[in-house]
């Protein structure tokens, strides 16, 4: 299982931005976090960060063309207004699992709306870095 697990907007700020919402690991955190997971569990990933929309349409197109078996997607601020990703997502044909650090359910209303959900298999949040681990649960089929 090849997974590519791409991070959106401000999320190389973890650590420095919010630490009551998103805590007080940084990015490398969670790459390391990833990491021994990989170590664990035995799949293969690749783990990208994008502060635009643009540049994670192609990441979403890359993945279809090399392959990947599954994608984790956490789009922060993007989730809620970005049907340019959720298209994205609708053109690869590849599972697709939407992750939030915090729970987008439980804030402000405009976050309560995710674009991209329904056409993800399943999304996960409000466990921090949890979170990216049981959608990699889920991909490799231990739901
Ligand atoms: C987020 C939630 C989004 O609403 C927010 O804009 C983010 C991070 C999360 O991981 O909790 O940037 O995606």
């Amino acid at each position: 299982m090849n997974i590519l697990i791409i991070n959106g907007c401000n999320l190389n700020f973890l650590g420095i931005r919010e630490p009551e919402i998103y805590g007080d690991k940084t990015y490398k955190d969670l790459n390391k976090y990833i990491k021994s997971l990989a170590k664990d569990m035995s799949f293969k990933y690749k783990m990208v960060q994008s502060n635009y929309e643009g540049k994670i349409i192609d990441y979403l197109q890359k993945a279809y063309f090399k392959k990947y078996d599954g994608i984790i997607i956490n789009p922060g601020a993007y989730t809620h207004y970005s049907i340019a990703i959720r298209d994205a997502i609708l053109s690869i044909n590849i599972p697709t699992i939407e992750v939030h650090l915090s729970n987008i359910n439980k804030r402000e209303d405009f976050r309560k709306l995710s674009v991209i959900s329904d056409v993800c298999q399943m999304t996960f949040c409000g466990e921090h870095f949890e979170s990216y681990k049981k959608a990699i649960q889920y991909l490799l089929g231990d739901k």
